[in-house]
């Protein structure tokens, strides 16, 4: 059996099997999704006459929501005995063409053992930790394995869901995540009035590219944060030396009014305009209906009060999936209506807990 391993967070299971049935089958790809419970992780099946190559090329990580990682299955092993684990793996290496998978030369260009990102999870993490380094040196003495860590091949994945069962695929250049499990830490700025500052950095770093970093988030430039306080999100912007418009009723931090770049307005987020014009930047980390803050944001856009924006829509308990889609079809539909072009993207972030992060980039 082939399959797409998706990892995600724990409890979002049922979502990413939705996303990943609804994206798999748009295109024709035939399968079913299997997924259990804060897991951490679902396998969308593939029937067999469908290229696992192919599959994973459909779209990278970072154009879908949920999953945090896309690996493409060949291999799983259960009854694993621990006295020859490295040649078990070695095994199911033998069984498959390398070359089908990697290319012409049959060599992985990295490897990765990973373990969901669960409590039961984490107690295989020192094990996958050791076990990498002998892996290594079996691999590449069998050549399998570039002699140094090469990012444009694919990279192998050996995932253990516990002692006893992995599975073993590999991931292409491009369209994976590079982070370990996919999950990319970030250490909280002690000085930052909120935890939540590792949501916007989080989603500014990894869902932004270079170019786009540098015309967002310009030095000098202007931007409002819609539900500011006490002020991490202000507080990034406040970094990269932007002005901010801080609006909430509630107390926005000393540290960052005394930078002289902020100016809190305590007021309604729903009916406050710009106080000088068109802003480079809208945030939002209002606590509303999903809708509600989608209809928001695309006012602020259709109307060019704002360039560029970052927010979060909060995520119901149920229907998540269908209710993110659902909210960002009707602002699309207004974008879509303008003359000017937008980058998209709409990703549940690590830092993210029940709510996903869009970032909407004007290209022209
Ligand atoms: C999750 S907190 C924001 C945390 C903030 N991003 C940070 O990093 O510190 C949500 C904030 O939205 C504010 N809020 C909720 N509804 C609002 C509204 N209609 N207008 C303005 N602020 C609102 C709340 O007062 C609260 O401070």
């Amino acid at each position: 059996m082939t399959s797409i391993l998706a990892y995600c967070r724990p409890g979002y299971e049922n979502d990413t099997a939705n996303e990943l049935a609804t994206r798999y089958g748009e295109k024709e790809y035939f399968g079913y999704p299997v997924s259990k419970s804060n897991t951490g992780f679902v396998h969308y099946n593939l029937y067999d006459n469908t290229s696992l190559g192919n599959a994973l090329a459909l779209f990278a990580v970072s154009e879908s929501i949920f999953p945090r990682q896309l690996i493409g299955v060949f291999a799983t092993l259960n009854d694993i005995k621990k006295d020859d684990r490295v040649g078990q793996v070695l095994d199911a290496l033998e069984d498959v063409s390398l070359e089908a998978l990697t290319g012409a030369h049959g060599v992985f260009g990295a490897i990765d053992v990973e373990y969901p990102d669960t409590e039961d999870g984490k107690t295989l993490a020192k094990f996958c930790r050791k076990f990498t380094v002998p892996l290594r040196q079996a691999l590449r003495k069998k050549g399998w394995l570039s002699p140094k860590e090469n990012e444009v091949k694919p990279k192998l994945h050996v995932f253990f869901e516990s002692f006893e069962t992995c599975y073993i695929g590999y991931s292409l250049s491009g369209y994976r995540s590079n982070d370990h499990l996919g999950i990319c830490r970030l250490k909280f700025p002690s000085d930052s009035p909120s935890r939540s500052t590792l949501k916007l950095e989080d989603a500014l770093v990894n869902m932004l590219s270079a170019n786009e970093q540098r015309e967002v988030l310009r030095a000098g430039g202007r931007a409002v944060d819609l539900g500011a306080c006490p002020g991490g999100w202000t507080y990034q912007l406040v970094k990269r030396e932007m002005y901010v418009e801080a609006i909430d009723n509630g107390a926005i931090a000393d540290s960052l009014m005394s930078t002289g770049l902020v100016e809190h307005h305590a007021a309604d987020g729903f009916t406050y305009r710009p106080q000088f014009g068109r802003v480079d930047l809208l945030v939002c980390d209002m606590i509303e209906q999903p809708d509600r803050v989608a209809k928001l944001m695309g006012d602020w856009l259709v109307k060019h009060w704002a360039t560029h924006a970052v927010f979060n829509l909060k995520l119901p308990m149920k229907r998540r999936y269908e209710t993110v889609i659902e909210a960002m079809s009707t602002l699309m539909t207004r974008l879509n209506a303008l003359d000017d072009a937008f980058t998209v993207k709409v990703r549940h972030l690590y830092h993210d807990r029940d709510e996903v992060t869009v970032t909407i980039v004007r290209t022209s």
